[in-house]
Formats: structure tokens, sequence, C-alpha cells
């Protein structure tokens, strides 16, 4: 088995909203592994960016745990903070829930987790340049000082694969296009030498040529630097190419996870169908793209039973009433869907997603 670099377990985040309480994420459990790319796949709102903030304490002011653990094994414990920190047959671990000063997680954030945005433009210096971001993080994380951090800067530059960086090292933000920007953030990322690098639909404010690009810039690096990566999007299409694991989120909820052939090839869950469906890949030439009906629940409101089953057509009764568990589909898969049980009816993943399991289909992008 694998080693764990995190252990997420029944975490519940919520945010108090005008009044209100909306349960963004419902009690997720998940493992993710030293060296691995696991990928978040979900629509709009399913709490992939929310899941993931809680990594580096940067949930928005009016969120909080409610419940559960995240159990990071990658850092030093800090003798004089022993409740935030714990052991068990893993090792040690600090337990990222537990975090709420400014000052402990700078020990986390950035040093050991990092996160990438959507839009790079929200994380550099309009006034700083490229160069002087990119050396700051390595004298911050690296203790290197001047012209060592200077050299070093370089060589990430080269890294990340911005050509001519003796020029460009001097120049500013607004001076480098969007997808040459996203390689600077990445850059900044690394610098800070994390052990995980959480990269929150990095690709998508890009045209699919300079999303080509980066995706294959995150994979070397991954190698390079010895990265164990989370990569979050909405989008089927691009986990193909990257992941090695893919979980699949709806409503705060990881409702299927496996291995990217699994998930794939063998998709159990009647969301990850829909998801796969609606794949362009998959489209039949001169018919409309297959979309999902509906909208997911309102999250102000308890879920009850499976939180598809609305927009499910061939939803079973129990789909409405009960929460499914986990069925192990093999020892790398799982599903939460009541279709598993031994007592449910047959019901056959649609047309086009056996046909994708037939032909082998969209993940031979890899
Ligand atoms: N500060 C906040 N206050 C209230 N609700 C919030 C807040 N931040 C997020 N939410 C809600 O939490 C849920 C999960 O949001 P999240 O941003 O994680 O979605 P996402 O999967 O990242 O979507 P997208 O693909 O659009 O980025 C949504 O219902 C969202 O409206
Ligand atoms: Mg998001």
């Amino acid at each position: 088995m694998q080693e764990k670099i995190l252990s997420i377990e029944n975490l519940s985040v919520r945010f108090s909203l005008r009044g209100r309480i909306l349960h963004a994420i419902r009690q997720v459990s998940l493992d993710v592994y030293k060296g691995e790319t696991l990928v978040i796949v979900g629509e709009s709102g399913c709490g992939k960016s929310v899941l993931n903030k809680n990594l580096i304490g940067l949930l928005d002011s009016n969120g909080f745990i409610d419940n559960g653990s995240i159990k990071y094994y990658g850092a030093k414990p800090d003798a004089k903070n022993p409740d935030l920190y714990g052991e068990d047959e893993k090792g040690t671990y600090a337990d990222l829930a537990k975090f709420k000063k400014e000052k402990d997680w700078l020990k986390i954030r950035g040093q050991e987790i990092c996160m990438i945005l959507q839009d790079p433009m929200t994380s550099l210096n309009p006034l700083k340049t490229i160069g002087a971001q990119i050396a700051e993080a390595i004298s911050l994380h690296q203790g290197k000082k001047g012209k060592e951090a200077k050299e070093a800067a370089l060589q990430i530059m080269r890294d990340v694969r911005i050509d001519d960086p003796e020029r460009r090292y001097k120049q500013y933000p607004h001076e480098f296009s969007g997808g040459m920007r996203q390689r600077v953030v990445i850059a900044i990322a690394i610098a800070c030498n994390p052990k995980i690098l959480i990269c929150d639909e990095p690709t998508t404010a890009l045209d699919v040529t300079i999303q080509a690009q980066v995706l294959s810039l995150i994979r070397e690096l991954k190698e390079k630097y010895k990265l164990t990566v989370i990569f979050i999007t909405h989008d089927l299409g691009v986990v193909a190419n990257i992941a090695d694991r893919v979980a699949v989120m709806y409503a705060g909820d990881i409702i299927e996870i496996g291995m990217v052939e699994e998930i794939f090839y063998q998709p159990k869950h009647p969301y990850t169908w829909a998801l796969l469906s609606s794949l362009p890949q998959l489209g039949v030439k001169g018919e409309d793209l297959f979309s999902i009906k509906g909208t997911p629940p309102n999250l102000f409101a308890e879920v009850k039973g499976d939180a598809f089953a609305p927009r499910n057509p061939q939803a079973l009764k129990i789909d409405f009433e009960e929460l499914p568990p986990y069925f192990t589909v093999s020892p790398t898969h799982k599903a939460r869907t009541w279709l598993l049980d031994e007592r449910a009816p047959k019901v056959e993943p649609p047309e086009v997603i056996r046909s994708l399991n037939s032909e082998g289909g969209a993940a031979n992008g890899k």
C-alpha cells in the first residue's frame, strides 16, 4: 500500500450567510497518497475549492469546520503546540482542522502545501518584477539570499520553460501573456519547495493549446520535484491527461473515487455516468451535446438520500430516502450508490458509457 500524505476524515464545513447555514462539505473522507496526482472533478458549486481551501487555512471568514480531521503526515511536530499535532499508526501528523492562528498556518501554507489558483493575476504583485517575486519566495522558504536566490530563481524559470529568463526576470506581470503568467505562479509555488501542490482550475482561463502545455508542465515538475498533486477541475476532458486517481464530487460529497481507468471504463455512480456522457469527445456529430438536466440540491437544506436522485431519471425509491454507503468495487475503487447493493435492480450505464468501455476511448490521452 502506498504511503498516505494526507487523510481527511468525516470533514464537515458550513458557511453562515445572512442568518442561514449552508452545508458545503458534507462529511467527506479522502486519503491522498505521496507522489500521486489526484484529480477532483465535479460541477460548479460542488465544493472542490472549499474542500481544498481547508488544507491551506484560506477558508472564507464566514466558513467553519464543525466536524472531522485533516491529518497531514509531512509536517515536523511543533513542541509548543501539542494540541495541533498527534500520532497514529501512520506516524506523526498535524491536524489541519484544528489550525486557527495565522502564525501556525505559515508553517504549512507555502512551506508544505501550496495552492495555484485559476486567475494568476490575483496571486501576482503587479508592482514587482517577476524575478523579484520568485527570488523572494526562494529566500523565504529556502533561505538563499542575493545572488544565490537569483540563480535559483533563474533555474526555476528555466524549469517552467520561460524563454530568455535573464531578460524576463526584470519584467513585470503585465508584460507576460496569460499562459506565461500561470507559469510564473507555478514557479513561485515550486520556489516554496512544497510537498503538496494544489492546482485549482489552473487552466480554465487559458486557450486549449496553452492548457495542454500547462498540464504537461505540471506533470514534468511533479516528477522533478517529487510533488504530490491535487488537481481540481470541472472538465473531465483534462482528467485523462494528468490523473492517477479521480475523485468525483457532487453536492459537497465524494460520490465515487478510483484509479483513472476505473472511473473512465467502469464508472458506477449515475452522476459519474452523466459527467462522462457530457464529454464533448463522446458527442455524436450533428446531435446536441448531452447536458445534465436540473440543478444540484440546495445546500441550505439538509440533503436526504442520494443527493443526485432528483436529477437521475433512473433513481430508485431508496435513493430519495437513505444515503447510500460506499460500496467497494475494487481495492482502489468505491462508489456511493444503491445500484451496487446486491438487492438493486440491474441498471445499465448509458450506451455511450458502454461504448467508451469497449473502445478504450477518452483515457487514451494519458
Ligand atoms: N464564503 C462563502 N459563503 C457562503 N457560501 C459559500 C462561500 N464560499 C463557497 N460557498 C458555497 O459553497 C459551495 C461550494 O463552493 P465551491 O467554491 O467549493 O465550489 P467549486 O466546486 O469550487 O465550484 P467552481 O467549479 O465554480 O469553482 C457552493 O454552494 C458555494 O456557493
Ligand atoms: Mg472552485
